[in-house]
């Protein structure tokens, strides 16, 4: 890895400049390291997005995958028997997309590079989406749900993974530490960049709590707003219907 950007992202305009280039410098080192800080929970966490999602429904129908990075959520739908529909996995970091790419050989799910706040697809096109870990990235959340809105065909559902604070006070005080000493020290060995690994709390911590989005997917126009905490809190699942 060569020239590693030197600031962390601040709110403000360049903030989608600076999350495509944190993500296209970790992206040899994200799906190790993503196993690794999150003890391999994530992969339950992804079996309970897609399970929130109502594929079954239209299980030959198309759907989104937004910021997929390396493609974990998009597998994990294709992957489920009976499923024999297409996945369009969409993210602005094409190192992220080219690194997953060997993953994805032989499954229904077509990459393409594009940004979650202008996606290149006409309006109604698909029968669900998913985001995980990539909403709080956003430089502007509204806007991205907006567009997952529109781009929906009316009664498809939207799930989205992320991050959050847990309410437990005891499991709140490991989790910061955990997050704030332990994460930013691994990450930054493994993945050999300076911050990437201190934004992520960071960002965590910045980002309205599973009420709040709640109250943002209705002003997008999402109806049927629900949310679950997973393992105590430290990540929540959210599904609405467009
Ligand atoms: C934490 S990673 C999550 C990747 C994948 N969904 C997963 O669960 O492992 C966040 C991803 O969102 C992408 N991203 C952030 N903002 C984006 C935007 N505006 N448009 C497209 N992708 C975006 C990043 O490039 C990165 O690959």
């Amino acid at each position: 890895m060569q020239s590693l950007s030197d600031a962390a992202p601040k709110p403000g305009s360049e903030r989608a400049t600076q999350v495509r280039t944190i993500f296209s410098e970790i992206a040899p080192r994200y799906d190790l390291l993503n196993h690794v800080l999150s003890l391999n929970i994530d992969r339950a966490w992804r079996r309970a997005a897609v399970d929130r999602l109502g594929w079954e429904r239209a299980p030959s129908g198309r759907y989104l995958d937004a910021c997929a990075g390396t493609y974990d959520l998009g597998l994990e739908l294709a992957r489920r028997a009976g499923f024999s529909g297409r996945v369009v996995a969409t993210d602005f970091a094409h190192p992220m997309l080219a690194q997953g790419v060997k993953k994805i050989a032989g499954a229904p799910i077509a990459p393409a590079c594009a940004d979650s706040l202008v996606l290149p697809f006409a309006d109604a096109t698909f029968d669900g989406a998913m985001v995980a870990f990539g909403v709080r990235n956003l430089s502007d959340v509204r806007a991205g749900l907006d567009e997952m809105h529109r781009v929906l065909r009316p009664g498809a559902k939207l799930v989205v993974l992320e991050f959050t604070t847990p309410p437990n006070p005891v499991v709140r005080a490991g989790y910061h530490f955990y997050f704030k000493r332990i994460l930013p020290v691994v990450g930054r060995v493994v993945s050999g960049h300076p911050w990437a690994y201190t934004y992520l709390p960071e960002s965590v911590g910045e980002f309205p709590g599973p009420r709040e989005l709640a109250g943002m997917f209705e002003g997008a126009g999402f109806r049927e707003v629900g949310w679950r905490l997973l393992t105590g809190g430290i990540a929540a699942v959210h599904w609405a219907t467009a």
